[in-house]
């Protein structure tokens, strides 16, 4: 039975361009595993969009003037087109502000509320004394109460990653400047976390397998539940379903609150637009589905506690099986540009100069699985010229030019050696290897497996030397390549999830007809009179996941290099 696989990537704001470090959290890690489940036969649905209520997005707008509505098509767009570019699989790439996810919330927030879930309180409000405005969370700086960091925001903690109330900073501010804040009271509904809190833990400790950053922030986070406050002084999000608060315009539904849903509004979204309005079941009714979030670490207690307890609250809905959850990339290193607080290198430069397969290696070999990283231009020159080029990228053009330049084709191997044989178990066997990494999501060790392998698929080449036998022995000469074909056939498996371009090339160069590494486009979808863009695609889920069949005198096309061997010094993007 194929497995049934939901791919949660965590929402970008809509609030700017992403940069680089955005990617090695929510984007890449994602891709990679939504491929190789597909690679392997899995149903894949993998739902996202960007995320564009609440305050990360008025407070820029603000900045720059503009209407919250324009601001987040604007950069909506930008944000699409970024990930196209990268080759980021979504079956659905959609917005929060659509119809169908403003229903989808409104109706699991009156689920929760007819389950008394939804409790109505005043609270404890931030307001500017000189205009007398409210001050939602973003705007309030702070220092924090959990780890004592200086720049904590009202909303939430850079340092440690706890969720505030902007009441609980010491010695709270206005964002940017020294002026003071004030607290009112002020009516709104609260989530009862704590109803949830001995099912959480019990639940987060059955997790075992998750990161241990991930079950640590949760663990200590259940400890200490407390009711969250879902609605917000704001007057842009969505509308707070209930008679006296709908019709609010300065009341609306808390951003991470409707975000989360997203993941459910999107699968909704994508069922109804291909014709199927139920086919979302499929993964959200189904106890055999298997769920997978991807994020940064700021990310990982809305996914494993406000999350799974609006889906208990709810009831009747799959809860997340697998946290993947990044640490930082930081720009901290050499300076590159004029910004203040280190360097940022959006996704667009980065993809003017560079081609997305270079970026996704450096994002999954170098990148923050484990600790956060500093990104060095130095380290992506290396990781690009030793590993790529030097190891995958020669191994696969001496052995395609070899093979086309004497045979033409795919040449038919003699007898093979216990030499021959034992690489190309070798090489097969790591099918299996990878597939157990890939699982658990250690895509650094499944990486260096695989180029491990390349390495020594390298070293046979250099000791057979085919180009030296082509002259006094052409059989054993075309056996090596044989063999050697195979193991780049096989290895083209195990990375066209990281780098879907270049192993899409060399599966033409194979000598394949088909698609090994699909790509995503841009489609309209319409609803309610109304249209947005979303990113989707047709990707198959055949059982690829296995050895090469590679079936001698099939014959090769002219080959051509994979990847681009970079300059030492890289500068600066524009
Ligand atoms: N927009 C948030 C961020 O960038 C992530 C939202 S993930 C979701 O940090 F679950 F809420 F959708
Ligand atoms: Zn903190």
């Amino acid at each position: 039975m194929p497995r049934t696989v939901f791919v949660a990537p965590a929402w970008p704001y809509a609030n700017g361009p992403r940069h680089i470090g955005h990617l090695a959290g929510f984007a890449v890690p994602a891709d990679v595993l939504a491929r190789f489940e597909r690679l392997r036969g899995s149903r894949v649905l993998m739902a996202s969009g960007t995320d564009e209520h609440g305050t990360p997005i008025t407070y820029e707008a603000d900045k720059k003037g503009v209407a919250p509505r324009e601001f987040v098509d604007e950069n909506n767009a930008i944000i699409v087109e970024d990930l196209r570019r990268l080759g980021m699989t979504y079956d659905i790439f959609t917005r929060t502000t659509t119809a169908n996810h403003y229903r989808v919330t409104q109706d699991m927030f009156l689920k929760l509320y007819e389950k008394g879930y939804l409790v109505k309180k005043t609270q404890m409000g931030a307001i500017d004394p000189t205009s007398g405005r409210t001050l939602p969370d973003r705007y309030i700086e702070g220092k924090c109460p959990i780890c004592g960091f200086p720049d904590a925001r009202g909303d939430q903690c850079d340092n440690c990653g706890n969720q505030l109330d902007p009441i609980d900073l010491i010695n709270p501010h206005q964002r940017g400047s020294d002026a003071p804040v004030e607290f009112r009271e002020t009516e709104h509904f609260f989530f009862d976390l704590p109803a949830f809190g001995e099912q959480l833990k019990g639940w987060i400790e059955q997790h075992d397998s998750w990161r241990p950053n991930v079950r640590k922030y949760s663990l200590e986070f259940v400890r200490n539940l407390k009711p969250r406050a879902i609605t917000r002084d704001l007057d842009w999000g969505v509308p707070v379903p209930l008679p006296g608060w709908e019709d609010n315009p300065h009341k609306k539904i808390y951003v991470w609150f409707d975000a989360v849903i997203g993941y459910l509004s999107a699968s909704i979204e994508w069922a109804q637009q291909r014709g199927e309005p139920d086919a979302w079941k499929d993964w959200w009714q189904n106890p055999d589905s298997w769920h997978y979030y991807v994020m940064g670490k700021d990310n990982i207690t809305f996914h494993t506690v406000l999350w799974p307890a609006i889906l208990m609250g709810v009831g009747e809905l799959e809860l997340p099986d697998e946290i993947v959850a990044s640490e930082y990339l930081n720009m901290s290193g050499r300076k590159l540009s004029t910004s203040r607080g280190g360097q940022i290198i959006f996704v667009r430069d980065f993809l003017d100069r560079f081609d997305a397969d270079a970026l996704r290696y450096y994002l999954m070999i170098a990148g923050p699985e484990n600790q956060d990283t500093d990104f060095t231009w130095d380290e992506f020159v290396r990781r690009n010229n030793d590993e790529l080029v030097a190891t995958w990228g020669n191994l696969v053009h001496r052995t395609l030019v070899n093979a086309h330049r004497n045979f033409g084709a795919v040449p038919k191997p003699q007898s093979l050696t216990p030499a021959d044989r034992g690489l190309i178990e070798e090489i097969e066997s790591g099918l299996d290897h990878v597939a157990a990494n890939l699982e658990q999501a250690r895509f650094q060790n499944a990486l260096k497996l695989v180029m491990g392998m390349a390495a020594k698929v390298n070293v046979y080449l250099g000791t057979e030397q085919p180009w030296h036998a082509i002259k006094t022995d052409r059989e054993r000469a075309g056996t090596v390549l044989y063999v050697a074909l195979r193991c780049v056939d096989n290895l083209k498996t195990m990375l066209s999830a990281f780098l879907p371009f270049s192993s899409q090339r060399l599966h033409t160069m194979l000598g394949y007809q088909d698609v090994i590494a699909p790509q995503p486009d841009v489609r309209e979808y319409a609803e309610d009179g109304t249209s947005h863009k979303v990113l989707t695609g047709t990707y198959s889920s055949d059982n690829r996941w296995r050895p090469s069949e590679l079936e001698p005198g099939r014959p090769l096309p002219v080959p051509e290099a994979l990847f681009k061997r970079l300059d030492d010094v890289v500068e600066e993007p524009a």
